[in-house]
């Protein structure tokens, strides 16, 4: 039962020095929830992955420093009469190589294309080995969620990061089988679902969040019509998204 229908929407901030979420994000979200917000999605936080976000400053959510940041957060959340859950993220190919905190490590997306669906050497495409090592850092994510006393999980499937990479005819020209048509290339985030739902059963809630337009496409549409949201969706709802 959430304390009023008002949610908030995830806003990355970049106060989390190291990774770690500290004192000052855990008042900055109580405060959001003494004031009213029935649930926080919080700003996107790091999967288990070298490349996953851009910035130091970015809240990981691996490592026991920073699942202990987070577990503050949750607890003054829930002492303020909140409920709170993570965005799970890893943003593929908008991450600029040589980012810190990890800039040796390459970064990915599923066919080694830009935003704009060029080549670019510096973006590796992610092998079937390491697509496996992504949904894991996923699943890992969301046992950890649910490990900490968060309420549910977000994953960012949106605004034209790494799952929705994979959805993006642009970005995903893999000729295995996380491409192929549009129900084709739902497999990577359905495979994602799965193994969440797995690790955490079947009583915790999974959000999915989707968008036709990218961060660097306004005008793009993953979808043209109803029936093509249809087989968009289905898959992820199948695999066990509650809401989208
Ligand atoms: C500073 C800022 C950071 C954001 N960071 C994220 C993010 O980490 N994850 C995400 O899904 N959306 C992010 N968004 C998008 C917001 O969640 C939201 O969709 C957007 O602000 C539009 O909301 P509105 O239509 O209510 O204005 C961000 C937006 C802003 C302004």
């Amino acid at each position: 039962m959430l304390a009023s229908r008002l949610v908030m929407a995830p806003m990355t901030r970049m106060f989390s020095p190291k990774g770690i979420p500290g004192k000052n994000v855990a008042q900055y979200y109580s405060k959001r929830a003494e004031n009213g917000i029935g649930l926080i999605i919080t700003e996107g936080t790091a999967i288990n992955h070298p490349a996953a976000v851009m910035s130091p400053d970015i809240p990981r959510f691996y490592g026991e420093e920073a699942l202990n940041g987070w577990a503050n957060v949750v607890n003054e959340v829930h002492q303020a009469g909140g409920k709170i859950i993570p965005q799970l993220w890893h943003v593929g190919a908008a991450r600029k190589a040589g980012s810190e905190p990890n800039i040796d490590a390459p970064t990915v997306s599923p066919s080694g294309l830009t935003l704009r669906g060029q080549r670019n050497e510096k973006i590796k495409a992610l092998t079937k080995e390491e697509v496996a090592e992504m949904i894991d850092a996923y699943a890992e994510a969301a046992a950890n969620a649910k490990r900490i006393g968060f309420d549910g999980i977000e994953l960012h499937g949106a605004h034209g990061y790494l799952i929705d990479q994979f959805f993006w005819e642009l970005t995903n020209k893999r000729t295995d089988d996380y491409g192929g048509d549009l129900g084709e290339r739902t497999k990577f985030a359905a495979d994602i679902v799965r193994a969440c739902r797995k690790e955490i059963g079947p009583d915790f809630p999974i959000v999915f969040r989707y968008s036709q337009w990218k961060g660097t496409d306004y005008q793009a549409k993953l979808a043209k019509n109803s029936n093509e949201l249809e087989q968009l969706l289905t898959p992820l709802v199948e695999a066990g998204v509650d809401i989208f």
